[in-house]
């Protein structure tokens, strides 16, 4: 599908990839809406990507969700795209009973209640318009969790049900849903600092590329590095990468 002369709502656009596809997008002709929390990030956003509109919002409120919902009714009828992807992510030690997760801010309505609303009061709008899209952003650590973050994971599992369903159930509509399932993307703020280069790891910029291209070819699962194997991996194979990955170190 075209990725010209759309108007785009990127939830979380003010670092990282959200930020990278925002600056991409807007230097193909799109019109881009951006939201976070963080007016000063919004601010540098708009700054570093001139005609970025932005909104104030916090995601995991559901005030927060409608008042962002009449805005965009009211200031940008015209979306026809929502990228679902601001996200969080925190280690939790489930040993240590309620603490960790008590004392953090809740990843569950974050990266999954959040989406599951905007997409569903956002559909009445994207229906309007002649082809329109839904793009959710999952990771790898859905198919292969992390212990370290066991919500996080659970959470990316569950964006990727939600994302088949919800294709399935608009498949007969103007509506297409992706799935984009980013590896490590190094020098963003997922764990509140930057995230370090690894080996694996690429760039904001390289998967804003990934992403685009993917839709423009209606890929509908966009994958990048290791991610395309770990979605197809047999069970042994999973097990196997799970046991390497969440490898105690004494
Ligand atoms: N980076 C990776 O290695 C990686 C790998 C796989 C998947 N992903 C996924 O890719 C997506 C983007 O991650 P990223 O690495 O680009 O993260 P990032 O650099 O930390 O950016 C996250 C964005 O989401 C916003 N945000 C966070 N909480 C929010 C809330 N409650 N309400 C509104 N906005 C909120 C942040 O702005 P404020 O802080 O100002 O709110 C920021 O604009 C996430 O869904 C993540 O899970 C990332």
């Amino acid at each position: 599908m075209q990725m010209q002369k759309r108007t785009i709502f990127i939830s979380g656009g003010s670092s990282g990839i959200g930020f990278a596809l925002a600056k991409k997008l807007i230097g193909m002709g799109n019109n881009v809406v951006i939201c976070g929390r963080n007016a000063d990030k919004l601010t540098a956003a708009q700054e570093a990507a001139p005609g970025v509109h932005a909104i104030r919002c916090d995601i995991s409120k559901k005030a927060d969700i409608e008042s962002l919902n009449e805005s965009i009714k009211q200031k940008f009828p015209e979306v026809d795209m929502l990228i679902n992807n601001a996200g969080i992510q925190r280690p939790i030690d489930f040993s240590k009973g309620p603490e960790d997760l008590l004392s953090n801010e809740d990843e569950i309505q974050v990266n999954f209640r959040a989406h599951v609303y905007l997409s569903a009061y956002l559909i009445p709008i994207l229906a309007k318009h002649r082809e329109s899209a839904i793009i959710n952003v999952s990771s790898g650590l859905g198919f292969i969790p992390m212990t370290r973050y066991p919500i996080y994971s659970a959470t990316k599992a569950a964006i990727h049900s939600f994302t088949m369903s919800l294709r399935h159930q608009l498949s007969s509509t103007n509506i297409k849903v992706f799935e984009v399932v980013p590896p490590i993307v190094y020098d963003t703020y997922l764990k509140g600092r930057p995230q370090p280069k690894t080996e694996n790891a690429i760039t904001a910029e390289e998967m804003a590329d990934i992403i685009i291209s993917g839709v423009e070819e209606n890929k509908y699962e966009i994958t990048a590095g290791q991610t395309k194997k770990w979605m197809e991996m047999g069970k042994e194979e999973a097990d196997r990468t799970f046991q390497m990955m969440n490898k105690k170190i004494d």
